[in-house]
């Protein structure tokens, strides 16, 4: 392919989002808008990329850093035109081509700006803008053509007459210029519009009355073109990504019992026959193995679950991993760095932090295991919880295989359950329990005889 630079429009605040997140970050299934546009152009290979950002300038760098690319400072923000003569010290000197994006058209994939490079170079004009048709296509530019069907210039919503408003066909915001042209009339953009600022689309027109060729590519799917103006776009482009990707893990042979009430990232795996109920949530960074069943309402994050795992109801699993064949839940919390062993049974109201719990091991039933190493075919009965925070630090817990713990126990880290050890229901172990014993702490029982009869008798006295 030939060299071209790639410029990337990003400055704008997004005054329709009202929020205080500059635009271009805001996620779209789990992933920031730049980001689409960046991973849509990068397998093109730009000579050079340059990004112009504005609003809340430093909070995008620092999201971008480590993408290989010149960040141009654009404040003021006024407008495409004015993005992109700011960024001319960077381009003007190049020759050959520049492809200019909008940070906020996250959908345009790579083969369309392929195509649009190569129509680009096919055909040689000093332009070529990628268009499409709009059912509505209220808010775009418009792609106002003469009688003999060439490209005249653009116009915005805002400045079009009632008729060029009728248009359908749009302006992406996306385009090849050949930099020798777009140099001449640059300068020339003014502001004498509806808002007040300076359109880069306005150069489309300027080129043609200087009798330079104007070119334009259909995108024959519309949903690339759309622009990310408002949370409603947001919210539409949400739904048409998480569809897609429902239909491709069922089309990969995942069960989908309720397709409109399943939210999964796209990133996220799943290997055949899982089944995932109503109101599942998996989020990035997640990988699901084969034959598991996630039940309704659980959420997992940024984690691995090997083949036949069982998650019930109601639990958030988040950075762990879980081991095949482990049942989980319901209303089970594992957090940061968990690891749980295979065939391993976390049950209702277990809190289970940055602890590694063997295969074959059970804490059934509501307890708080953090900072846990936990040996194989242990169990932890119901209610035990490691003191792992003395309000300075975190302690580690260590329980080797085979050990009971009865329940309700309080186990006072740092401190070691040697294997085969018993620990008495209702301990609190602040001392390490050698292999094979048995550690009761708590006091002894005092039964004292007939102690109600004579309190009945005391009270009817009066
Ligand atoms: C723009 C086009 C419109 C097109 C639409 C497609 C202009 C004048 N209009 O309109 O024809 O149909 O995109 O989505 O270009 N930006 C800057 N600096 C600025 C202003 C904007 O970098 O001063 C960036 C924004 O961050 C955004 C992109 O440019 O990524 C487009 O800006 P936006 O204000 O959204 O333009 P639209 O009104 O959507
Ligand atoms: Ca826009």
């Amino acid at each position: 392919m030939k060299q071209f630079i790639l410029l990337i429009l990003a400055a704008g605040k997004g005054t329709r989002l009202k929020s205080g997140l500059p635009k271009v970050l805001h996620h779209l299934a789990g992933k920031p808008l730049i980001e689409y546009v960046l991973d849509a152009s990068r397998p093109l290979g730009p000579s050079s990329t340059l990004i112009v950002v504005g609003y809340e300038a430093e909070a995008v760098k620092s999201a971008l850093a480590g993408v290989p690319a010149q960040f141009i400072d654009q404040v003021p923000q006024l407008g495409t035109g004015h993005a992109v003569q700011l960024a001319k010290p960077h381009w003007e000197s190049h020759r050959g081509t520049i492809l200019i994006l909008s940070g906020d058209v996250p959908l345009i994939s790579t083969h369309t700006l392929k195509s649009i490079l190569e129509t680009h170079w096919k055909t040689r004009p000093s332009v070529t803008l990628l268009s499409t048709f709009l059912e509505d296509p209220t808010g775009y530019g418009r792609v106002v053509r003469n009688s003999r069907g060439d490209v005249e210039r653009v116009v915005e919503q805002k400045d079009a007459s009632v008729q060029e408003q009728g248009l359908k066909e749009i302006n992406t915001g996306i385009y090849c210029f050949e930099i020798a042209d777009l140099v001449q009339v640059i300068g020339e953009l003014s502001a004498a519009n509806a808002q007040g600022e300076y359109y880069l689309t306005d150069s489309v027109g300027l080129l043609r009355r200087r009798n330079k060729r104007v070119g334009v590519m259909v995108c024959e799917d519309p949903l690339e073109a759309i622009g990310i103006n408002s949370r409603i776009e947001l919210a539409q482009l949400e739904q048409v990504l998480r569809g897609r990707k429902i239909k491709q893990l069922m089309l990969e042979g995942v069960t989908i019992v309720d397709p409109a009430s399943t939210y999964v990232a796209l990133d996220v795996r799943v290997g055949r026959d899982t089944v995932l109920y109503p109101n599942v949530f998996l989020e990035k960074g997640s990988l699901i193995g084969s034959r598991c069943q996630i039940y309704p309402n659980v959420r997992i994050s940024n984690s691995v679950l090997e083949d036949n795992v069982i998650v019930l109801d109601s639990s958030l699993i988040s950075e762990s991993r879980i081991q095949s064949s482990a049942q989980i839940g319901p209303f089970a919390h594992l957090r940061r760095h968990t690891v749980i062993g295979k065939e391993a049974r976390i049950g209702n109201f277990v809190e289970v932090k940055k602890s590694e719990i063997g295969d074959k091991t059970k804490a059934a039933h509501l307890s708080y295991l953090g900072d846990a190493q936990i040996g194989q075919g242990v169990n932890i009965g119901a209610g035990t919880i490691t003191c792992n925070y003395d309000g300075v630090s975190k302690h580690p817990t260590v329980i080797e295989d085979h050990v009971f713990v009865g329940s309700d126990s309080q186990l006072i880290a740092p401190v070691t359950i040697h294997r085969n050890a018993y620990v008495a229901a209702g301990s609190s172990i602040c001392e390490d329990v050698p292999e094979d014993s048995l550690a009761i702490a708590r006091s002894r029982q005092v039964i004292k005889e007939n102690w109600a009869r004579k309190r009945r008798e005391t009270r009817r006295k009066g």
